[in-house]
């Protein structure tokens, strides 16, 4: 893992000191002088660190958080905490429609969304934009207490372009989506976790250690019966009520073909801890 690479890859074992087996990765955003601002090489590292997570068995649990902050020289001025402060907008200039809509072809927040595994943003600062939409196509939103998050396009006279009227609106309601994208408000970590957007708030020098708790704790379960979980309650964004009544009703039914519904109910009756095979 090179220290100039702009996403840097670390695995870590599921149990302390395991040289293999199963594992979570977690992806830094590591362009701190820029507060971790998604470039074209971000967004291409990215999405081929996706497909990499997608086909590796042993990864059970992706996260992703921003570089830290460099240390100020003396006299100047320290760059705050940042998950990811947005898109690159220096890759704005002089940029017309044809150009941009070119640049969606490599699509870093469909990229995390399409993970079939679970997905959590560990956010320690500011979640803007193109950053808030990157923490929007996460599972969970694991935020520390000084993070804030916004859609602040509206002041640079645009409006998100990866996925926040959508995911926002899904996930606060209409009504506070409305008000960030056209505000370009930022909300601070406390009022995120009330309208929802935050699973989590922690003390950021708990941020790490409740993350890989809970990264954990999904990790331990089936890798099979969570993407099943996972891609079931994401029919509820799409369809409607019966239709998804009926998907999970055909998802249930098909985890009772696996062998781990059978590892899972034995384990229960023995009172013993499930080896989960994934199939
Ligand atoms: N794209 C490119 N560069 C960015 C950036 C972005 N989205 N966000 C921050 N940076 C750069 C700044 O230009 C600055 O670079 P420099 O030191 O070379 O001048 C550096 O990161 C630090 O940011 P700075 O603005 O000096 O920090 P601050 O503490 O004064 O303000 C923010 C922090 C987050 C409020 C401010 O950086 C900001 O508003 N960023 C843009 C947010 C945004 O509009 N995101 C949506 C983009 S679509």
């Amino acid at each position: 893992m090179a220290d100039d690479e702009v996403l840097l890859i670390q695995k870590m074992p599921l149990i302390d000191d395991a040289e293999d087996g199963p594992g979570i990765v977690i992806w830094t955003v590591n362009r701190p002088d820029k507060l971790n601002a998604l470039n074209s090489e971000v967004n291409a590292a990215i999405i081929t660190a996706a497909a990499e997570a997608e086909k590796d068995d042993s990864i059970r649990v992706v996260i992703i958080r921003g570089s830290t902050p460099p240390v100020p020289a003396e006299g100047e001025r320290g760059k705050p905490p940042a998950f990811v402060a947005g898109a690159d907008i220096t890759e704005f200039v002089g940029v017309d429609s044809k150009k941009i809509r070119k640049s969606f072809k490599a699509d870093p927040w469909d990229a995390v969304w399409n993970i079939s595994k679970p997905t959590i943003a560990m956010v320690d600062g500011f979640a803007l934009g193109g950053g808030c939409e990157l923490a929007l196509s996460c599972d969970l939103r694991i935020a520390s207490t000084r993070s804030m998050f916004g859609t602040p396009e509206i002041n640079l006279g645009l409006i998100p372009g990866g996925g926040a009227t959508q995911r926002l609106a899904r996930l606060v309601g209409y009504g506070k989506a409305l008000e960030m994208v056209m505000s370009g408000e930022l909300m601070p970590a406390a009022e995120a976790h009330r309208v929802g957007l935050a699973n989590y708030v922690l003390p950021p020098e708990k941020l790490e250690e409740v993350t890989m708790t809970i990264a954990r704790n999904l990790a331990s379960k089936s890798p099979h019966t969570v993407r099943v979980a996972k891609r079931a309650v994401r029919a509820a964004l799409e369809k409607p009520l019966s239709e998804g009544v009926q998907y999970e009703r055909d998802e249930f039914c098909s985890l009772f073909d696996t062998e781990d519904k059978e590892i899972g109910v034995q384990a229960f009756l023995d009172r013993s801890d499930p080896e989960w095979t994934g199939r």
